[in-house]
């Protein structure tokens, strides 16, 4: 079987037409959608991800800008920054990209931005609503790994997931929003025994581990769909999923690339959070 490209990029360009429309409307009204995002440090990756977040911000008519701020900072001046951007009525949005130094307090952090404009859904309150349906903002990469399925036509309810990788930015989620729609959820981990006995079960595998290869087709069973959310580069350079793309692609019935695949669609949904926080906050005069 050759698998179906899930191609992320496409369907995140597809999306744009449909933001740009929502933000014409909001600044027909007089809202300008406003996005802050806090770079703290000079990590090399954070940049560029922070840039294309810019870019794509700047192409659908998002007011958006990116504050850099030194690795140095004190907890106290970073929780600062976050409370004057919280009571600032023209930002909507407001991210501090991740990792932080490890000098800071993470989860403070996190806590600190409003759950009225955590666009990354990472505050505590969206994390707990992701548990009882109730969040204000979904975080964005599994929020777009179910948009991908969604798109695809790829049926959850009743399925076999598999997610590869804990983490609370993708892996947990996404636990948490594919059981939401009646999927059969197992998570495993870095200190999960005999992956493969899991893996193999997978309707819908979803691998983010940031382990380059870690999936290989004998670990899939025939006909999966297979998501790779992992970006891994390589010493010459090439980015490179979790999942041996080529040895997979001959077994699963549909796969996504990396690049292309899932990457785009996270940009893509902070977007569709950012403009719904902006139209959020004129519905409900807050
Ligand atoms: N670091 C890796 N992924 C993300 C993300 O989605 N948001 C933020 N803020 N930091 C990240």
């Amino acid at each position: 079987m050759a698998a179906r490209i899930i191609d992320g990029q496409a369907l995140a360009k597809s999306m744009q037409a449909g933001f740009a429309a929502r933000v014409a409307e909001l600044r027909k009204g007089g809202t300008e959608p406003g996005l802050a995002a806090i770079l703290v440090g000079d990590d090399p990756a954070s940049a560029v991800y922070v840039g294309r977040k810019m870019k794509a911000c700047a192409a659908v008519g998002i007011r958006s800008f990116a504050e850099r701020l030194p690795s140095t900072i004190s907890n106290t001046e970073l929780l600062g920054r976050i409370v004057e951007l919280n009571s600032d009525p023209h930002t909507h949005g407001i991210l501090v990209q991740l990792p932080l130094p490890p000098h800071i307090d993470m989860a403070r952090v996190l806590k600190t931005i409003s759950a009225e404009k955590d666009v990354d859904g990472f505050h505590l309150y969206n994390v707990g609503g992701l548990v009882t349906g109730s969040t204000v903002f979904s975080p964005c990469t599994p929020y777009g790994v179910v948009k991908l399925l969604e798109h695809e036509n790829i049926p959850i309810e009743g399925q076999n997931v598999v997610v590869v990788g804990a983490s609370n930015i993708v892996g947990k989620p996404m636990g948490l929003m594919l059981m939401a729609r009646d999927a059969t959820v197992s998570i495993c981990h870095a200190k999960t025994r005999d992956l493969a006995q899991y893996t193999i079960l997978a309707d819908i595998l979803v691998v983010a581990a940031g382990v380059p290869n870690l999936i290989v087709s004998q670990m899939v069973k025939s006909g999966a769909v297979v998501i790779d959310v992992g970006i891994n580069r390589l010493p010459d350079g090439r980015i490179i999923g979790d999942v041996d793309f080529e040895g997979v692609r001959t077994k699963a019935s549909a796969i996504t690339p990396v690049p292309g695949g899932v990457g785009p669609m996270t940009v893509a949904m902070l977007l569709e959070n950012t403009i719904k926080s902006a139209e959020r906050k004129l519905a409900l005069r807050i």
